[in-house]
């Protein structure tokens, strides 16, 4: 007689360092080589898809798993990790039960073509911001989760005193001079996008509906001091395709690129659309206004698509850092890579100068030939067009990283850029805290995590109040 073999899962998503993790801990004695300064103080947070339950592995998508956060407060000098699953409404529901209820993804072509509509889980796995000192988990199709700090504990989904009419984008934009957080939400029906400004008052008000002719996944927005920029791609909901086995999205060219200007408190009477030629892009780094021109700068891709497996194609999907420039007065629209060598995502500047000119744009570098990871990090300057790569060890991978300024800061770029770092050779997770003045020098400090660290989404730097 055979043994039983248990099957590992083939799917990437799944393995290495991308299999989950169940138990959540709290760790304040760690190995730590170098110094952690005592010049910061706050927490590093990082949220990604973290399955509790899979109902199919051959099918799981990189989307579906349960919200986890890994977090490191750092206070005078030395670190505490935790790690908590966001404890949503699906989740405790599934553990009451002990299995899987939601479908993933890519179920959901099975459930539409039978005439049903698939149940959905909030997760909160995507990406987080801190506004009106409250922290948010989100994902796109739901409603933000508000969790505790330093903690990590999940207090409840937060519609903002029931005026949120709408879902949610994971990545809304906050205008620290202003206070106010911009937001929006897409549709597979109509209203395919839908937007809002959430004041000081934790109240979503000029809520208004966007004409664009498709549904699409529209991961980001931008903003500058008086306008608000939505991307208007063609990665498109395509749900007879779906119900036929089809993936989530198509690319669709024949709809058009074009990029919308709207001023902050305007609507579909008042925005601008700009053509730009065919692109796509997941995330904003910045936008900002110079005299008549809105400059606006992402990770641009010359294709779109959810890269989820190594292809010929896998190249065409991954971005890399480019700057458009929309001339509110004559209608030009300028376009230039900032970088013809390196792809790179997960774009990230000093927090307090989102909407205003940046000059220090730090992103995640993709490592090519491979299914897509990050080996390195990446420093743009766009005053001199400098570009450093910070490349960590052979079979390290890392993900996105955080700026936190240094208390008193002299400069721009006077403080930390800091990560989690897997070692694909020892299987362990470091939270490494490079000295953004010092960028492809060796870490100040890696903090050793006892409990691997998944790879994940978005990442955030909290400064303790
Ligand atoms: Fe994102």
């Amino acid at each position: 007689m055979s043994e039983a073999v248990i099957q590992e899962p083939k799917n990437p998503h799944l393995q290495g360092n991308n299999a989950p993790v169940y138990e959540e801990v709290t760790i304040t004695d760690m190995e730590v080589i170098g110094e952690i300064p005592s010049d910061i103080s706050g927490n590093f947070l990082r949220v990604g898809p973290n399955p509790y339950y899979v109902p199919d592995p051959d099918r799981y998508h990189i989307f579906d798993g349960d919200g986890m956060i890994h977090g490191v407060h750092i206070s005078g000098g030395t670190a505490t990790y935790r790690n908590r699953f966001i404890d949503s409404a699906g989740l405790r529901e599934e553990r009451r039960e002990g299995h899987w209820i939601y479908p993933g993804l890519n179920m959901f072509g099975d459930y539409l073509a039978k005439g049903e509509m698939p149940g959905t889980k909030n997760t909160g796995n995507t990406a987080m911001v801190f506004h009106n000192n409250q922290l948010f988990a989100m994902m796109e199709g739901g409603t933000p989760y508000r969790v505790s700090l330093p903690e990590l504990e999940t207090e409840g989904e937060h519609d903002f005193h029931g005026t949120l009419t709408h879902n949610f984008t994971a990545h809304p934009k906050v205008d620290v001079q202003s206070g106010e957080m911009m937001t929006f939400g897409y549709g597979i029906s109509p209203p395919f996008l839908t937007y809002s400004v959430v004041g000081t008052d934790d109240r979503a008000s000029h809520t208004t509906e966007i004409s664009i002719p498709k549904p699409i996944m529209m991961h980001d927005c931008g903003i500058t001091e008086h306008y608000t920029i939505f991307p208007d791609l063609p990665l498109v909901f395509d749900l007879e395709k779906m119900m036929a086995g089809g993936g989530l999205v198509d690319w669709d060219p024949g709809n058009g690129c074009r990029i919308g200007i709207v001023p902050r408190m305007g609507d579909d009477t008042s925005i601008r659309w700009f053509d730009i030629e065919e692109s796509f892009l997941f995330h904003v780094a910045n936008a900002w206004e110079e005299g008549d021109e809105i400059v606006f700068q992402a990770c641009r891709s010359n294709r779109g698509g959810i890269v989820t497996a190594e292809g010929s194609d896998v190249r065409e999907q991954l971005g890399q850092l480019h700057e458009w420039r929309f001339n509110l007065s004559t209608g030009e629209v300028a376009s230039k890579a900032l970088d013809g060598d390196y792809y790179c995502d997960f774009p990230r500047i000093h927090d307090d100068l989102v909407g205003r000119k940046n000059r220090f744009t730090y992103a995640a570098r993709f490592r090519l030939g491979t299914m897509p990871t990050f080996d390195g990090e990446m420093k743009y300057d766009n005053e001199t067009g400098e570009i450093q790569v910070h490349q960590f060890g052979d079979g390290c991978e890392s993900g996105e990283a955080v700026f936190a300024p240094r208390r008193n800061a002299k400069a721009e770029d006077d403080g930390y850029v800091i990560c989690f770092v897997y070692d694909r050779n020892s299987g362990n997770s470091e939270c490494q805290i490079l000295d953004a003045q010092r960028f492809e020098e060796e870490p100040v400090a890696r903090i050793k995590i006892p409990q691997r660290v998944p790879h994940g989404f978005h990442a955030a730097w909290v400064a303790d109040r």
